[in-house]
């Protein structure tokens, strides 16, 4: 069976010290988990060794950088490469999201190599895909999201593949307070399975876990869990305050 999981994405968010007070708060809250079970906290790189130091001994705890570069290293100043993360243990990475497609100018074959080099250095990607509200006007929403992956995540072969997992964030509902309904979540996620399906086959499109991200609160956890192909949830808004991560990660739980 594949994981049920949700994943905090901080963003530029929060100084140290209150990112040090968010974990502890989550770590005496959320229950103890089953291994078919996770909670990856994406932080922002500075904050990566400590907070992967603070969740060492909570099982179903694990930690994620928010982008690597595409290239292994080099003369990139500023940038952080997927070796150095596994340098340090971090066992996975953000990959394409959004707000890295649309202020850095990320392309699928940008988002491809990095896909790669998180792979090469045994880092599982969170592989990052969702349509714009004007494709999801037009109703091309299945053809643009299937482009994403066959331009950039069919770039890992089968075996590679099962590293992965995808989050499906329409880039209408993130930060914006207007989830997608269930149905709409639940439709998208079934056809991400399919296009999975035609390319690596049944059995690797039913182990790779789809996250869902767009205003994933509290109040809406439980309904987007039930979903049958929606595993979990990548969340940013509501991720920053302790009583409602926890809430969602009981919505996990339960699910
Ligand atoms: P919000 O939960 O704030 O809508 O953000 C979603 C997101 O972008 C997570 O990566």
């Amino acid at each position: 069976m594949r994981k049920k999981i949700a994943a905090a994405n901080w963003k530029m968010n929060l100084t140290w010290q209150q990112g040090n007070e968010l974990v502890q708060s989550l770590l005496g809250a959320t229950p103890s988990m089953q291994d078919t079970h996770q909670v990856i906290l994406s932080v922002p790189f500075p904050y990566l060794a400590s907070v992967s130091s603070m969740t060492k001994g909570t099982s179903g705890y694990q930690v994620a950088a928010q982008n690597c570069h595409h290239l292994a290293a080099g003369a990139y100043t500023g940038e952080v490469s997927a070796g150095m993360l596994a340098s340090i243990g971090i066992p996975y990475c953000l990959v394409g999201h959004s707000e890295r497609r649309e202020y850095n100018g990320e392309t699928n074959a940008v988002l491809a190599d990095k896909l790669v080099r998180c792979i090469e250095n045994s880092i599982r990607p969170i592989f990052c895909c969702g349509e714009p509200l004007a494709i999801r006007d037009q109703g091309q929403q299945n053809e643009y999201v299937a482009r994403q992956l066959q331009e950039s995540l069919f770039v890992l072969s089968a075996e590679q593949v099962g590293q992965a997992v995808i989050a499906y964030e329409p880039i209408w509902a993130i930060g914006t307070g207007r989830t997608a309904s269930s149905e709409q979540a639940q439709a998208m996620h079934l056809h991400i399975r399919q296009v999975l399906e035609v390319h690596y086959g049944q059995q690797l499109a039913g182990q790779i876990p789809i996250l869902y991200g767009g205003s994933v609160k509290a109040s809406n956890a439980d309904e987007l869990f039930a979903c049958p192909d929606v595993d979990g949830a990548l969340v940013g808004g509501a991720s920053l305050v302790a009583s409602e991560f926890t809430a969602i990660v009981n919505a996990l739980c339960k699910s």
